[in-house]
């Protein structure tokens, strides 16, 4: 018996997915993201998954975990598309790491530390990073010039998943550039703006590759479609331990500020996870947890490392109080193919969406890969 709350990763459902997404998207390359700790499913763990089902890129926010992933002996090709003010590139050389680079500062900085090559990152629309269309004529200027010391092996961008007309838009923008690009003498062999819902969405959208996130970890990035809709696994699976039972009678409240009390008497079972541990905290009274084939809610705040579900009493038709015993384990979400809670439910029941609670998963939780 484990007394902690496990994160467990299957990495024949991340293999699965990518393999669908492959046939999905044609002759697109694939990169697999796995910024922000692989969305919740273990870096390392991951992204060797990742590795081992044949992606051709990985992806990540920033140097730092760019580097842990060299660290951790992961040797695809890696881009990281988000840098501090005044950094210098240096460990990009240092650890084979290909930077998207924004600006003219950042596109300097490289050649400057000797970055063999880089995607330049447009903005087409977003308003958030990327050269803006007014400053893609210098920015691209200059690349030609360095093409000798720093090759522009991509051009990306990112969409806003507005409504396909926006999107549209910022298609039509990114040919714009390509074309001004390719007018310089550079035709970038990777073009990408496409993530998990643009491309299964749109085939323009494609062009020479796709950066895919959340659909890679076998989660559906459309509210009107589930997983199993797109051929994908969810792969993570978090189970916590019941390590306490109590019986409490009408009246009797549970956690801090009583926000619950038992409306009859009832079995609660106390597990070992909180929010310090990533779990929302407007979880409390609102989210179910699967325990002994019951749907079970969760009652009372939800605290820093505990929380309790009500198992019901010997009056509820589908109470499991009296079958759970300490030890068993408790599922808050995983493959529902396997008879487990979706993530989309907890999202749905928490107000956000399944991105933020994966990615919010602690990594102080134990991953375990299967
Ligand atoms: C630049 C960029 N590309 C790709 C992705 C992957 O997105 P998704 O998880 O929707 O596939 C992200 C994630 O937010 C991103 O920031």
């Amino acid at each position: 018996m484990t007394s902690e709350a496990l994160v467990t990763v299957d990495t024949a459902a991340l293999r699965h997915n990518i393999g669908v997404l492959r046939s999905a998207v044609g002759s697109a390359a694939v990169m697999a993201v796995v910024k922000a700790n692989a969305y919740g499913h273990g870096v390392e763990g991951a992204a060797r998954a990742f590795e081992d089902a044949g992606v051709d890129w990985l992806g990540v926010v920033d140097l730092t975990e760019a580097a842990a992933l060299r660290a951790a002996g992961v040797s695809v090709p890696i881009l990281a598309w988000l840098h501090a003010p005044g950094e210098t590139f240096e460990r990009a050389v240092q650890h084979d790491i290909t930077p998207a680079v924004s600006d003219l500062a950042q596109l300097e900085a490289c050649a400057v530390a000797g970055v063999p090559a880089v995607h330049l990152c447009i903005d087409t629309g977003l308003s958030r990073n990327g050269a803006i269309e007014s400053e893609w004529g210098a920015l691209f200027d200059r690349a030609a010039e360095l093409a000798d010391s720093v090759r522009v092996e991509g051009l990306m961008s990112h969409l806003s998943n507005a409504s396909p007309q926006e999107d549209g838009h910022q298609m039509a923008a990114f040919v714009r550039a390509t074309g001004m690009l390719i007018e310089r003498g550079i035709t970038p062999p990777l073009q990408h703006l496409a993530a998990s819902a643009a491309a299964l969405s749109y085939g323009s959208s494609r062009i020479t590759m796709v950066r895919l996130g959340l659909a890679a970890y076998g989660l559906s990035p459309f509210d009107d479609r589930t997983s199993k809709d797109l051929g994908l696994r969810p792969s993570l699976t978090l189970t916590v331990p019941v390590i306490g039972l109590k019986k409490v009678a009408a009246g009797e409240g549970t956690s801090y500020g009583f926000t619950w009390r038992a409306t009859h008497d009832t079995t609660l079972a106390l597990l070992p996870i909180g929010y310090a541990d990533g779990i929302q905290r407007v979880a409390s009274n609102n989210a179910h947890v699967l325990v002994g084939r019951r749907l079970c809610p969760v009652v009372g705040r939800i605290a820093m490392n505990a929380m309790t579900v009500d198992l019901g009493g010997a009056g509820d038709a589908d109470g499991v109080g009296d079958s759970v015993a300490i030890g068993d384990q408790a599922v808050l979400f995983g493959d529902p193919e396997a008879g487990h809670p979706p993530v989309d439910a907890w999202a749905r029941e928490t107000g956000t969406i399944n991105y933020e609670v994966v990615a919010r998963l602690s990594s102080r939780l134990p991953r375990r890969y299967v």
